[in-house]
């Protein structure tokens, strides 16, 4: 009777949390097919064109078509990553990282690819962690290529990593518009992205999702915090190792 009553209660308490997932999973699927279908379509429509004669397939079409199957790979690749590493179906590898290391060849790296952009990296050595080199290189990508897509070119960006409480903490500044409080939860939902993001040069709001699953499954934490005078800091938190 009483446990009867107590499943009663937990059915009817647990109701709009399943009602959420539903919805969540619905909305995934929604905007999971918008972001496939529209580089299927244009795919097709292109292949439709040369097919019928109307177009040429001349090196710009092929060029366009070969840019379209790579986005699609993409968001396939991006997607398979993401529900594995939410499953926790692939094995991370596990080796000792410096993160001071990783956090400098990167900065060098996206020197490289962003020849105007400053990148200020405050790191020192022997700041390690224990993970997956590819996995936290990822991480460490996305939140670095966003705070350079969202800065102003002059403005430079900062990597500060320092050992706090048994972690090892590494805040990433920008200079951009920066992401309001009410959103701070949101940029970790798979697609989301503001109103107004710029498409250039930035996935389909995945990046951060699939970030924040990397860093659960190594113990640790990303968040957004406030920077000052203006910008968005994106923190992340790995156990350290001495
Ligand atoms: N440094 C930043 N400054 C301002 N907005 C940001 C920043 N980083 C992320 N965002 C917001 O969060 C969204 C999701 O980011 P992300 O998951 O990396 O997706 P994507 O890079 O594909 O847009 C971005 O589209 C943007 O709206
Ligand atoms: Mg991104």
């Amino acid at each position: 009777m009483l446990v009867g009553s107590r499943s009663h209660i937990l059915v009817v308490e647990d109701e709009p949390i399943i009602a959420d997932a539903d919805r969540r999973q619905k909305e995934f699927i929604a905007n999971a097919s918008h972001e496939l279908r529209t580089p299927v379509a244009a795919l097709q429509g292109t292949l439709e064109n040369l097919v019928d004669g109307v177009g040429t397939p001349n090196r710009a079409t092929l060029g366009r078509m070969l840019a379209q199957s790579e986005q699609l790979g993409r968001l396939v690749n991006q997607l398979l990553d993401l529900s594995r590493l939410e499953a926790g179906a692939d094995r991370l590898s596990t080796e000792e990282l410096d993160l001071g290391d990783l956090l400098h060849g990167l900065a060098r790296d996206f020197r490289l690819t962003h020849p105007t952009s400053q990148i200020e990296v405050k790191a020192p050595r022997g700041l390690r962690t224990v993970g997956d080199r590819e996995q936290v290189t990822r991480v460490l990508t996305n939140v670095i290529g966003n705070a350079l897509r969202f800065s102003p070119i002059d403005a430079p960006i900062t990597i500060v990593a320092s050992r706090l409480n048994g972690s090892v903490r590494m805040a990433v500044r920008d200079a951009g518009p920066g992401i309001p409080f009410e959103q701070r939860s949101k940029v970790f939902e798979r697609f989301w992205q503001a109103d107004g993001t710029p498409t250039g040069g930035g996935g389909a709001g995945l990046g951060l999702a699939i970030s924040k699953a990397i860093v659960d499954r190594h113990g640790g934490e990303i968040l957004i915090i406030d920077n000052q005078p203006n910008g968005a800091c994106v923190v992340v938190t790995l156990p350290a190792i001495s």
